[in-house]
């Protein structure tokens, strides 16, 4: 979705018919622009304009245009900087990128070179925007707007206007538990109890003493009577976590409790009357477990009655940049620290992780990353080395020769121009670095 708005453009260049061309070049764009001759107007219109990009030549005379890179730099941190010059040299480009200009086009250009850089700043922008803006509306406690996870709040309402049993399925940390309370809270037995069980966490035995109770007297040690889970739950929820690690025996004596909507206490034939609904979860398919024999078929049915899938992170598109802000804002308030932020390049990597842990780790990641960075901003360099090397980069919209171009800038910046060490680097020999520098401009003016 366009903003109705487009950029503030801040045009810097000693020559006014550049600064002419330009502006009429981005107002027929529907950008709203701004300009200046020289870098002391320049700083004047920054600080009274809200403005978004600034567009700045590099040799002027008096101060130079790295110097209001500089400024915007450290004045203005969610101001991109797009550096434009005339002289061309490696020195300069790379002087332009370290200073933090956040890309460097060459003269001459084209419109359309020109307009692509522009589009890419402001792409980056917005997304920026958006996770400032982020509004962490929650739906049953739950964060996220994507598609898959409507789907979810539907499932959950209308679950949760019936006694139906439940099966939730979904990966590890995608919210099951969550979910089940949700359906639990939104329901008319919302003040009858919530009883979690971990099924997978308790051994066979104990869980039969668990979830059933006993009387005194039932087995050695049970010295007086004490009622199970089921019993606990009356009236309300039960929610039978990992319900696909429980034993075949287990899975008949749960299956009894459905059909009949009794329980018999361990060392009692009398059967207790319970009114439970089962909400159950598993991060298996159980369908493929009844295939295989592990899972009764009968109890799988009685279980899934309602049947609900949550959606991996990965695939819940623009819930990471909400969950982000929301998690953000919440350690960090624990912590009493002013809001911490992540760099662009940071939230880059945050965006195109593919996240195995899902919401779980995100959050566990967020909390250790808030408790961690000493700075405001929390940088690439402060995420582990595992999120930093594997992202596959999700945005495919620069050609062979701008990558080339980038890389080039970035390998001459990491050798400090000594430009045998960027051959060997490149794995290309002295000549053809020659050419390739003539090839992207880069040469130097000498
Ligand atoms: N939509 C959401 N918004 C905010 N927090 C969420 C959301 N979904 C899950 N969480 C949080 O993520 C963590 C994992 O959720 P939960 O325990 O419900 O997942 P799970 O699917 O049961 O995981 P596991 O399979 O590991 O048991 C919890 O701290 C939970 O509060
Ligand atoms: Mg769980």
């Amino acid at each position: 979705m366009k903003p109705k708005v487009k950029e503030a453009i801040l045009v810097v260049d000693d020559s006014r018919n550049t600064v002419e061309i330009l502006t009429r070049n981005l107002n027929k764009q529907g950008y709203r622009t701004f300009s200046a001759l020289n870098v002391d107007d320049a700083i004047k219109i920054l600080g009274e304009m809200e403005l978004d990009l600034v567009i700045t030549d590099l040799k002027m005379p008096g101060k130079s245009g790295l110097e209001l890179v500089k400024h915007v730099r450290d004045n203005y941190p969610n101001i991109e900087v797009i550096m434009i010059t005339g002289y061309p040299s490696i020195q300069d480009a790379v002087k332009a990128v370290k200073t933090g200009a956040d890309s460097y086009l060459p003269k001459p250009f084209t419109e359309e070179e020109l307009l692509k850089a522009i589009g890419i700043a402001v792409e980056k922008l917005r997304k920026k925007k958006k996770l400032n803006d982020a509004v962490t509306e929650r739906y049953y406690g739950m964060i996220g707007e994507s598609k898959p996870m409507q789907k979810v709040y539907r499932m959950i309402s209308k679950a949760s206007a019936t006694r139906a049993n439940v099966l939730i399925l979904g990966e590890s940390g995608t919210g099951k538990e969550l979910v089940a309370r949700a359906i639990h809270y939104a329901s008319s037995a919302k003040s009858a109890p919530f009883v979690p069980v971990n099924c997978g966490g308790i051994p066979g035995e104990l869980l039969e003493s668990e979830l059933f109770g006993y009387v005194k007297g039932a087995f050695t040690g049970a010295n007086e009577s004490r009622a199970g889970f089921f019993q606990t739950a009356d009236g309300g929820t039960i929610f039978l976590d990992e319900i696909s690690e429980t034993t075949l025996a287990m899975q008949v004596k749960l299956l009894r409790v459905l059909q009949d909507k009794m329980v018999y206490l361990l060392g009692s034939r009398k059967p207790q009357r319970v009114d439970v609904r089962i909400i159950s979860a598993s991060n298996r398919d159980i369908s493929s477990l009844v295939k295989q024999g592990i899972f009764r078929e009968d109890l799988y049915f009685r279980l899934n009655v309602i049947s609900l899938e949550l959606p991996p992170l990965r695939e819940r598109e623009g819930d990471i940049i909400l969950l982000l802000k929301y998690l953000l804002n919440k350690f960090s308030k624990e912590m009493n620290s002013k809001e911490k932020t992540l760099s662009d390049e940071a939230l880059q990597i945050f965006l195109n992780y593919y996240w195995p842990g899902n919401i779980r780790e995100l959050e566990n990641m967020i909390h250790r990353l808030v408790i961690m960075t000493e700075s405001a901003v929390i940088n690439v360099t402060d995420l582990p080395a595992f999120m930093r090397y594997s992202t596959a980069q999700k945005t495919f919209d620069k050609t062979l020769e701008q990558v080339e171009h980038e890389h080039i800038v970035n390998v001459l910046t990491s050798v400090h121009h000594n430009k045998t060490k960027a051959a060997q680097v490149l794995g290309i020999d002295r000549k053809t670095l020659r050419e390739k520098l003539k090839k992207h401009r880069l040469e130097n003016g000498e």
